[in-house]
């Protein structure tokens, strides 16, 4: 017996439904491989940039934990949750990426210039996957030199998550650090 066109549809027309539904997923930016690590998002360089801490070996007694630049970008969907709401939603990536200091003078003066890329660290919250953790952020590094690898492991909250809640401001995320995102933050009444 031939089923009418429309039912015979109907599983895919559920799931594009449900799809609707669920509004964006995780997966929109977010990739794991087979094994469970993440994979290096590519387009980050084109996501909202939100700041750059500095932190040069000539003001840590010559020896930084991170030494130069630090990029940080967050995916372009979550940055306009972010500003109607005042709140990272599921799904939310922040990448870090780390930058040399190549000269410390130029033609504008005395100062830090950047040089090439020395790493990439990368947040992701996924209240499906990292359930235990502060914020359901799962940390990842990619590594501390160039090329980083192509997929990382989520860390152990020791490792990452605890510095990060007990000193940033806002959701493990330190706003304090990122103007774009303090000023994109709505007011406390106007929050969506
Ligand atoms: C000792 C404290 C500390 C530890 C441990 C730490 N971080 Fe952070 N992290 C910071 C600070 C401070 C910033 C703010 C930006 C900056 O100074 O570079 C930051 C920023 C970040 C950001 C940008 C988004 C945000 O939350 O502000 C990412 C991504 C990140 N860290 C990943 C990691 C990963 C991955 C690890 C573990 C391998 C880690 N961090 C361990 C202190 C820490």
């Amino acid at each position: 017996m031939r089923l009418p066109r429309l039912l015979r549809r109907a599983p895919l027309v559920l799931v594009v439904a449900a799809a609707i539904l669920a509004g964006p997923s995780v997966t929109a930016t977010a990739r794991f491989d087979e094994q469970g690590a993440l994979m290096r998002p590519k387009a980050y360089r084109e996501w909202v940039y939100v700041g750059t801490p500095l932190t040069p070996n000539e003001l840590n007694d010559g020896e930084a934990a991170f030494p130069g630049f630090h990029n940080v970008y967050i995916d372009p969907q979550s940055f306009a949750r972010y500003r109607q709401t005042g709140r990272f939603p599921d799904g939310t990536m922040i990448v870090r990426e780390f930058v040399g200091i190549s000269s410390r003078e130029g033609p504008s003066g005395k100062g830090y210039f950047m040089g090439e890329y020395t790493g990439l660290q990368v947040k992701l919250k996924d209240a499906g996957r990292f359930s235990y953790e502060p914020g359901n952020w799962g940390y990842f590094s990619f590594g501390r030199r160039s090329p980083v690898s192509q997929t990382a492991e989520v860390r152990r909250t020791g490792e990452c998550a605890a510095c990060h809640l007990a000193a940033a401001d806002e959701d493990t995320v330190f706003t304090q650090y990122y103007p774009v995102l303090r000023a994109a933050r709505p007011e406390p009444g106007k929050r969506g």
